[in-house]
């Protein structure tokens, strides 16, 4: 069963990355200003409903996992093993990346098909970009959990 929830966990995992790695490489290898708007226009709202749905079942699995291997009590009870310290800033940076994908998706939902004020764009890409960034990191943190486990 819980061989089910890490299988669940990967493709999810794998999902949210790679969704993020290709609206990135979208952003940057779609130079014509005009194609950008149009791709973003209809690809914009699947794409948000998409990540959300994996986001939800990585923070599902992952819970399941995390009282399943009983680290809530290493958290307790071991704070300053190495788990315990890796799974402390696993949680801060997904917690940092989920509030980050609620700011950037409200902004995108509110101002879907009208223009943005500076700052929306401002936050909106800045947001993204911290995404994408902190995608690589966490992969990387979830590679030193596996080991112990
Ligand atoms: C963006 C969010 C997340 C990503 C991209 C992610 C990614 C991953 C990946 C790729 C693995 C497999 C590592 C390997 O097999 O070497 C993994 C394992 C794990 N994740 Fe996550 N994860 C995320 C969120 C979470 C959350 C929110 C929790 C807990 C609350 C969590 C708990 C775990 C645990 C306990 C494992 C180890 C399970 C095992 O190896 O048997 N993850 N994660």
């Amino acid at each position: 069963m819980i061989k089910f929830v890490l299988y669940t966990h990967i493709l999810s995992a794998t999902a949210w990355v790679g969704g993020s790695l290709l609206l990135f490489a979208l952003g940057i290898l779609l130079r014509d200003k005009q194609a950008q708007k149009a791709v973003y226009a209809h690809l914009g709202p699947i794409y948000g409903y998409f990540e959300t749905f994996w986001l939800i079942l990585l923070w599902a699995t992952g819970l399941t996992m995390f009282f399943h291997f009983g680290i809530d009590d290493v958290m307790v009870n071991a704070p300053l093993s190495e788990l315990a310290q890796l799974m402390q800033v696993k949680l801060m940076i997904v917690g940092l990346l989920t509030l980050l994908t609620i700011i950037h998706m409200f902004i995108a939902f509110k101002t879907h098909s009208i223009e943005r004020t500076t700052l929306q764009n401002i936050v909106s890409r800045g947001s993204s970009m911290m995404i994408f960034l902190l995608n690589l990191v966490i992969v990387w943190y979830a590679i030193g959990i596996r080991d112990m486990l």
